[in-house]
């Protein structure tokens, strides 16, 4: 099981169990968590699954892609040095307990 805690802009904390999602998003998603749009249903194109990774755990993601990183440069919320796109987040076990924090818009 990998758990992942979302914090929302007004400090609500979600903890979901990932059930075997392969992405942050489509855990995010499954579960009805608000604030994760996905309009282009995980494939790199909309940026509206933006998240702020906890500092604790961006060491233990995959890199960026190019592709990723280029359209963080257009999302709707401030890009932070710990923006990233939770289609791109692959979930292993070794993320349990992933801390996201969820931008004040999407679009
Ligand atoms: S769901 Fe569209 S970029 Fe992640």
């Amino acid at each position: 099981m990998t758990s992942i805690i979302f914090i929302h802009p007004d400090g609500r904390n979600v903890c979901i169990e990932a059930n075997g999602a392969e992405s942050a998003m489509l855990a995010a998603t499954s579960h009805g968590i608000d604030g994760i749009l996905a309009e282009c249903g995980g494939n790199a194109m909309c940026a509206t699954c933006h998240v702020y990774v906890d500092e604790a755990w961006l060491d233990r993601l995959s890199p960026m892609g190019s592709e990723e990183d280029a359209l963080l440069d257009g999302a709707a919320a401030e890009r932070l040095p710990n923006s990233r796109l939770s289609c791109q987040i692959q979930l292993t076990p070794e993320l349990d307990g992933l801390v996201l924090r969820l931008p004040d818009r999407q679009v």
